[in-house]
């Protein structure tokens, strides 16, 4: 990889803001520093249009060293946000990851409301829009992404009001009577309203956010469109996003693919069904419920670990994070317990893997696995169920999906089940166990279908399309309706 230090600023015609680089740095042993594929759908889904568009990515190097000059690598410029130990602990392990992600999740965990956290958001957002600000080129586009940052938009316009500004939440967005316990509701409203457009994974969302703003802030609204007093339009939609589908199923076809999927296989001793998780480790993913439905499966008797095992991958997640800790442990020991009990020699019912393979071990991974699950209880769109199947060009394969996963409002054709319903999600997985050749291949058949013809370059211009339409201002000065 080139990866060329930046003497100037770059300035930069598109410009994506978002907490993380594609990149995250590591120190090695011997002191010297390199940098790796960093976490999470946002990265998998941005960072091929990106490239694609020789693009500026502002973003945090994942820890808390020193802050690197601007570099290039592979034509897309890539710029360092730094972040303190403290600003580590209460922007993004506090406000982000211990009151916006639990309250923007139905409230799975109970979201905690600290002051002090608050403040370091404000901070650490205003440190990126003012780095934005420096690297945006007149009258450029700048992306930001997601709820770590949804300061941004208003304080990046008010330092560069000539910017096209745009913004995309990659989680869900809550219902207005949850949004309402935030301290800061308002603030973060006014913050997302410096957008020109707000992108949401599902129209329910977008319709959330217009009415907290016609309810919470009193500005007039119209469907998708707020109406500001300066003369703005604010547009709010949906836009799903997807993934690079072409280059998984690529990957899947490679030889090297092919082989390591087949060796899999041999490692875990040819069961009849392996079925797989992907996630990162994190309450709202569902990966306790699903092992526990996996384990009654093989104690009622309806196969043994020698007919089907279950290959869990658990990427490392926010592991400072109380609740996370929690999750950890008790998965931790329900996979003890499900292999002490169930498990034989040399067969464990189910194969625990803590950690991050990169995206050639997951292809293989997926190309193995006869039945995928996905069962979180709550999640914005979820880009495994749609990597899977891109990588099941055979047209085999099953998809257990959670109903309250983003993508299940695209692909009906998967096995869709209620994370909260174990014997519900039992009887989906037999059913995936059991479905015959020609059932999987007309679901998967047609889930293949609508995500190549809606694949992540469909969503990131039907974004940017959105973004650069020339839209008029609405030429009436309009006084807030009702304010809250
Ligand atoms: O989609 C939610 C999100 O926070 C993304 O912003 C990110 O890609 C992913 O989860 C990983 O999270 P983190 O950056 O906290 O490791």
């Amino acid at each position: 990889m080139t990866r060329n230090a930046r003497r100037r600023t770059p300035r930069a015609d598109l410009v994506v803001v978002a907490n993380r680089l594609p990149v995250d740095r590591v120190v090695e042993d011997d002191g010297s520093t390199s940098w790796r594929t960093s976490p999470g759908g946002l990265v998998s889904a941005l960072e091929p249009v990106m490239r694609a568009n020789h693009g500026a990515w502002i973003g945090w190097p994942g820890d808390t060293g020193d802050q690197p000059e601007p570099f290039d690598d592979e034509g897309l410029t890539l710029v360092p946000v730094a972040m303190s130990d403290r600003e580590y602990a209460e922007f993004y392990e506090g406000f982000s990851n211990a009151t916006l992600w639990p309250l923007y999740h139905d409230l799975i965990a109970k979201p905690e409301f600290h002051r002090e956290w608050w403040d370091a958001y404000e901070v650490v957002n205003r440190r990126f829009a003012e780095t934005a600000a420096k690297v945006a080129a007149d009258g450029a586009i700048v992306w930001v992404q997601d709820y770590q940052l949804q300061l941004v938009p208003a304080m990046l316009r008010e330092l560069r009001p000539d910017l096209r500004i745009g913004f995309y939440l990659h989680i869900p967005f809550p219902p207005t009577e949850l949004f309402g316990q935030l301290p800061w509701r308002r603030q973060v409203l006014e913050g997302l309203l410096g957008a020109d457009l707000v992108g949401f994974q599902l129209p329910g969302a977008a319709q959330n956010f217009v009415r907290l703003v016609r309810q919470r802030v009193g500005h007039k609204t119209h469907r998708d469109s707020v109406y500001l007093p300066d003369g703005r339009v604010v547009v709010a939609k949906a836009f799903p996003i997807s993934i690079d589908f072409s280059g998984f199923e690529e990957l899947a076809r490679s030889v090297e693919v092919v082989e390591r999927a087949e060796e899999i296989r041999r490692d875990l001793g040819e069961p009849r069904r392996i079925f797989l998780g992907v996630d990162r480790l994190d309450y709202t993913k569902g990966i306790y419920a699903r092992l526990r439905a996996f384990g009654e499966l093989i104690s009622d008797g309806h196969f043994t670990v020698e007919d089907a095992v279950f290959v869990q991958v658990a990427t490392p997640s926010r592991e400072r994070v109380s609740q996370y800790k929690i999750i950890r442990d008790d998965i931790d020991r329900l996979v003890g317990r499900i292999n002490g009990d169930l498990g034989r020699i040399g067969r464990p019912a189910i194969s625990y893997l803590h950690s991050s393979f990169p995206r050639e071990e997951m292809a293989a991974l997926y190309k193995a696995a006869d039945i995928m699950v996905v069962t979180p209880f709550r999640d914005g769109m979820n880009l495994v169920a749609k990597e899977y199947a891109a990588c099941r060009y055979g047209e085999d394969g099953a998809l257990v999906l959670s109903e309250f996963a983003g993508a299940a409002e695209e692909l009906r054709q998967a096995y869709l089940v209620n994370p909260y319903d174990i014997n519900g999600m039992k009887a989906k997985m037999l059913e995936a166990y059991h479905a015959d050749p020609k059932e999987l291949a007309r679901r998967m058949r047609a889930m293949r279908r609508c995500i190549s013809e809606n694949d992540v370059s469909h969503w990131a211009s039907a974004f940017l399309d959105e973004l650069t339409a020339n839209r008029p201002r609405h030429d009436k000065q309009v006084k807030p309706a009702r304010t809250g």
